[in-house]
């Protein structure tokens, strides 16, 4: 049960962003701002070397969650659509004006963070896009996107886990067979799983793996990161890789090279980062390195297995998505009586419970199980929700229906 504007609020709306917060991003934070909020890297007064530290730091445990060979791997950038769209555009602009039309490889569970970027590029005529379907649990089969590629392909994107319907994808078998192709490079979507999955991108073959700070990372909004393998570049020479820096400015170093400084991170890191942003995750990062991440990911499991099963019980209702451990802590379903958007309505206001309806920025996959337009009402747990919540959420629709 979380607090908030003083009305009791059962937040059950984790997937588009957790709250509460891991306990100690608020007071990192605010300890930033009070003490240490100045600009990293740009200068080298002790003030400004605490926080390019600060961003170091931030960056190895980062590195760690995901088994990273080297922490200059890990980009910060505003969030996970901006990391996804650095991935995407960065790949296509290498082989804009060369004569060579990329395919890219993708899926229908896909959030529109990928999905637009993609058809952005189709439409301007710069990719061959396939989108592979989903069986009706919203599980990808990596043999489906083995048949897809082609000896074109440049890059393969699937989500770690779906965002609409909490299906986990065998990143591992998918992650084999491009790397068996030799040729495409692996974009892992990790907005659902991040810290919360056992993501390790060398074992799993990915190359490229983007994330946002405040899903299930626990962090603050506008901070987030792309993780850049060693298949993409090599730390010391970005610049001539497939991976064109989208965006140029300040780094704070090599300033009379007219590009962008050919190491990493900051080749792809131009501006003033989001230090406070940073401050905060490294605070929930730690605050997650000390909780287990498979007791975090069971817990979140069990809510969303017995809330499936008691709101199939109530009749009248649809659940979606695979069954027990195939899934985060995410539950979409549909009722006989009320339209998705009708139904959140109602449950936000009298019963104080806080769920989204509708596509979930995941048309496509609405759109192949026959779920346009309204989609579905999407609950979703975080690691401070209890048996309690899901009681609560039963006991409102058990008067609703
Ligand atoms: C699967 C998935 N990918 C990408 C995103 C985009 O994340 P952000 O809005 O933090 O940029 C989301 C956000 O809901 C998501 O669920």
């Amino acid at each position: 049960m979380a607090e908030s504007n003083t009305r009791p609020v059962v937040y059950l709306d984790n997937a588009a962003t957790s709250f509460p917060k891991a306990p100690t991003v608020a007071p990192a934070i605010s300890e930033f701002l009070q003490n240490a909020a100045v600009n990293p890297g740009r200068s080298a007064h002790r003030l400004s070397l605490h926080a390019a530290t600060l961003v170091e730091k931030t960056r190895l445990k980062l590195a760690e969650l995901i088994h990273a060979e080297d922490h200059r791997r890990i980009i910060f950038t505003s969030g996970c659509t901006a990391s996804l769209n650095l991935a995407i555009d960065g790949i296509l602009q290498h082989f804009a004006g060369k004569g060579v039309t990329p395919h890219v490889v993708s899926t229908v569970v896909e959030h529109n963070s990928v999905l637009r970027p993609l058809f952005a590029a189709q439409q301007r005529g710069l990719v061959s896009l396939t989108l592979v379907p989903c069986d009706t649990a919203g599980r990808i089969d990596p043999a489906d996107i083995a048949r897809a590629l082609t000896p074109d392909t440049t890059l393969v994107v699937v989500t770690a886990a779906s965002n609409a319907l909490g299906t986990i994808q065998p990143l591992g078998a998918i992650g084999k067979v491009v790397a068996e192709a030799d040729g495409p490079l692996f974009l892992v979507d990790a907005a659902q799983g991040m810290g919360l999955l056992d993501i390790d991108v060398q074992r799993d073959s990915v190359d490229l793996l983007a994330f946002p700070g405040h899903k299930t990372l626990l962090g603050p909004t506008g901070i987030g990161g792309l993780y850049v393998g060693r298949r993409v570049c090599s730390v010391d020479s970005p610049g001539s890789s497939l991976l064109q820096a989208v965006f140029s400015g300040g780094t704070g170093s090599d300033s009379q090279n007219p590009s962008m400084p050919d190491l990493l991170p900051d080749h792809y890191e131009p501006g003033t980062l989001n230090t406070t942003g940073i401050a905060g995750l490294a605070a929930a990062a730690e605050w997650l390195a000390q909780h287990n991440p498979r007791e975090m990911l069971q817990h979140e499991q069990s809510l969303a297995n017995l809330a499936a099963d008691r709101l199939r019980d109530l009749g009248g209702v649809t659940v979606f998505g695979p069954g027990s451990n195939e899934r985060v802590g995410i539950v979409a379903f549909c009722t006989e009586s009320f339209v998705p958007q009708e139904l959140a309505a109602l449950l936000d206001d009298p019963f104080n419970i806080a769920v989204r309806a509708g596509l979930h920025c995941a048309p496509r996959v609405h759109e192949h199980l026959g779920l346009l337009p309204g989609g579905t009402v999407r609950i979703s747990f975080g690691p401070f929700n209890t048996e309690s919540d899901v009681d609560a959420v039963v006991r409102a629709l058990e008067q609703l229906l």
